[in-house]
């Protein structure tokens, strides 16, 4: 038994079977959740967006997946194509909360069967199912279908990551990452990227970059400006997950890059590809 949320009720068309959560809020802000339907005995699997406003969003997936449990379903499985908070995998200076465990950690003790997401930060290992803070965990990549949009535009690319923890979706060409110490702008904290560092050619070709998320956009700059700096034709972007903060699409548009294709795990401009084609065949 699926069921949405009013996050994802954009895919009731390609889901028309499936009833949507209630989620409200009241006056002062909190969280309302109904479940409109006895799900006794059932195997549900709940697919939400926990982005953007994670922290309201990921309370009302915990208030639906505590309910769900009261009435006592077969299986709950939750489908959350984008996980917040899976960035924090580990401390950088002691005392730091992890919040990847926390998360993984919570959503194990509500009952959570299986978490289902796609190209989760904190697994670098592509594909397959995993387990963290005693929750079970099915990560599915979006590589393969970004990749075939690719290449549609651009002939013959070399696909690259800018980052080895993303090398599992290029194929394993990747740059060196090395990011700086924290700084903090208007109340929020980000370590910079430092440097990249890259070891092929790529002159005269056309290449594309993949990498699991564009979040302030840094890292895929950087990685832009490097590639174009070494000689490469035509660039493209792509990722997974598209935050684009700080107005990190315009900038890479700035950049020289050709196109930017992200999924619809978050929905933005430059979502060409549909997470339910991910994961079809694979959950659905
Ligand atoms: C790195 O660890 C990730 O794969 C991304 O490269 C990174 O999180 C992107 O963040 P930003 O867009 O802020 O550089």
């Amino acid at each position: 038994m699926l069921f949405l949320t009013p996050t994802t009720s954009d895919l009731s068309p390609a889901l028309p079977e499936a009833p949507i959560i209630e989620m409200k809020n009241f006056p002062d802000g909190e969280s309302y959740v109904r479940i409109p339907s006895d799900v006794g005995g059932e195997d549900v699997i709940l697919i939400h967006r926990a982005y953007p406003n994670p922290d309201e969003n990921l309370m009302k997936l915990f208030l639906a997946a505590s309910t769900i449990k009261i009435m006592k379903p077969s299986s709950l499985k939750m489908l959350v194509p984008y996980l917040p908070y899976a960035r924090m995998d580990k401390t950088v200076r002691s005392g730091e909360a992890v919040s990847a465990d926390i998360l993984c950690s919570i959503l194990n003790h509500l009952g959570c069967d299986e978490l289902i997401t796609i190209d989760c930060h904190f697994i670098k290992e592509g594909e397959g199912t995993f387990q963290r803070s005693g929750l079970r965990i099915r990560n599915i990549t979006a590589s393969k279908v970004l990749i075939d949009e690719i290449k549609r535009r651009m002939e013959n690319p070399i696909v690259i990551s800018p980052d080895q923890g993303a090398s599992y979706m290029s194929g394993g060409l990747a740059m060196k990452k090395v990011r700086g110490g924290y700084s903090e702008a208007g109340g929020a904290t980000y370590r910079k990227v430092a440097q990249l560092e890259m070891s092929f050619d790529v002159k005269n070709r056309d290449v594309a970059i993949i990498d699991d998320i564009i979040s302030t956009g840094s890292t895929m700059i950087k990685a832009v400006e490097r590639i174009r700096e070494a000689g490469a034709r035509k660039i493209c972007c792509a990722a997974t997950h598209g935050l684009f903060l700080a107005d990190s699409f315009h900038r890479l548009k700035e950049a020289g890059v050709e196109e930017i294709i992200t999924t619809d795990t978050i929905v933005s401009k430059a979502s060409k590809v549909k997470f339910l084609d991910v994961v079809r065949g694979v959950i659905l």
